[in-house]
């Protein structure tokens, strides 16, 4: 009886096998063990496209990634802690996911984090030059209008940069835009499609609610309150955890839901659309973000800006001046 149940269970295994589509990604988490780090690559870790999911951090590694490693989905993890291990975290990587870096505290804009986390993304970019040049990036790290600018421009130092495989996450922007909306509207948010562009800190985050679907409805007053939340939702949370740190939970949801993309992309899924900040030549600021296709090498197609309103057109100058010092920043810093 018993092994007769055995194998049954074991053809099961293998009709489940024969049927389950590419599942044989490396994906590398750089600050796995931080307040995003950790529940991103518990989701990580049961996404079915992901067959290695290597941690990396400066502490806990080992901890995290044992931790993980009993769950009984088919990938396999590694951690790897302290800087000799980065090479062998990212050796071969089809995706890298960076939170790695300080969060901010009540009172801190995201730029205040420059000092710090500015030296930690040259860092990474830098390794990834050399052990997975091909890889899609992802980076969460704050500031991300400055710190996307300053990987470019270390993998161009290294002779591989590919615009089409380096992206910042603005997905946690788009996330919190479906909520609202969906509380609002009295509807499930996962049935809100909202673009949201420009970049990722206050001001240059630019719902376009013109083009929500479905039509979200409310007079300009509304629409102006709604704007401006989504632009400070950060610092609500910020404030809200009071001096815990910033949105980690919903954060590492996001940055999974990116990340599944971007897998989906690399196995020849047709139609995967997310926004991302980007290197983009839709407007004057040289990193933007819009709704891209993504496919087997990344960026497939830039969907470009939706259509504007006359507000979201004021919206789009103020963002502009204020990307443009980012990127210059991030550019300036990579170069010193
Ligand atoms: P955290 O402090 O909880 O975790 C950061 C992790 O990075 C820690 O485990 C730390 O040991 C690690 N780390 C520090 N230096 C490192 C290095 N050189 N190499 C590898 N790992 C290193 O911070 P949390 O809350 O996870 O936030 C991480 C970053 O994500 C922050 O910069 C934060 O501002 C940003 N963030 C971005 C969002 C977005 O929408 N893009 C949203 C929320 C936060």
């Amino acid at each position: 009886m018993l092994k007769q149940v055995t194998k049954q269970l074991v053809i099961q295994s293998v009709r489940g096998f024969a049927t389950t589509k590419q599942n044989n990604f490396k994906v590398t988490v750089c600050g796995a063990s931080g307040g995003i780090g950790q529940p991103l690559s518990l989701l990580l870790k049961n996404n079915p496209l992901v067959s290695n999911l290597a941690l990396y951090d400066i502490v806990h590694t080992p901890g995290v990634a044992a931790d993980l490693s009993h769950i009984d989905t088919q990938s396999t993890t590694e951690g790897h802690m302290g800087a000799d291990q980065l090479g062998k975290a990212l050796k071969n990587a089809d995706v890298v996911v960076i939170p790695a870096g300080v969060p901010r505290k009540p009172g801190m804009t995201r730029d205040d984090l420059f000092n710090v986390n500015a030296g930690i993304i040259r860092d990474i970019a830098n390794e990834i030059s050399k052990s997975c040049p091909k890889a899609l990036v992802a980076i969460i790290t704050n500031p991300v209008n400055t710190c996307v600018p300053i990987a470019a421009e270390i993998l161009k130092k290294a002779g591989v940069y590919d615009p089409k495989r380096l992206f910042g996450v603005s997905t946690l922007d788009v996330v919190r835009a479906r909520a609202f909306i969906g509380a609002a509207l009295g509807v499930n948010p996962q049935q809100v499609d909202i673009p949201v562009i420009g970049g990722h800190s206050g001001v240059t985050i630019l719902p376009i609610i013109s083009q929500c679907q479905p039509a979200f409805k409310g007079d300009q007053a509304t629409i102006e309150k709604l704007t401006v939340r989504i632009q400070e939702a950060g610092t609500e949370v910020v404030k809200a955890k009071a001096g815990a740190g910033s949105a980690t939970l919903s954060m590492a949801y996001a940055g999974a839901r990116f990340a599944g993309s971007l897998l989906k992309g690399l196995n020849g899924e047709k139609g995967v659309v997310e926004c991302s900040y980007v290197q983009s030549d839709i407007t004057e600021a040289t990193f933007f973000s819009t709704p891209l296709i993504l496919g087997k090498n990344g960026l497939q197609e830039n969907l470009g800006l939706p259509k504007l309103n006359d507000f979201e057109k004021k919206l789009l100058a103020a963002a502009l001046p204020e990307l443009k010092k980012n990127i210059q920043k991030g550019i300036e810093f990579a170069n010193a």
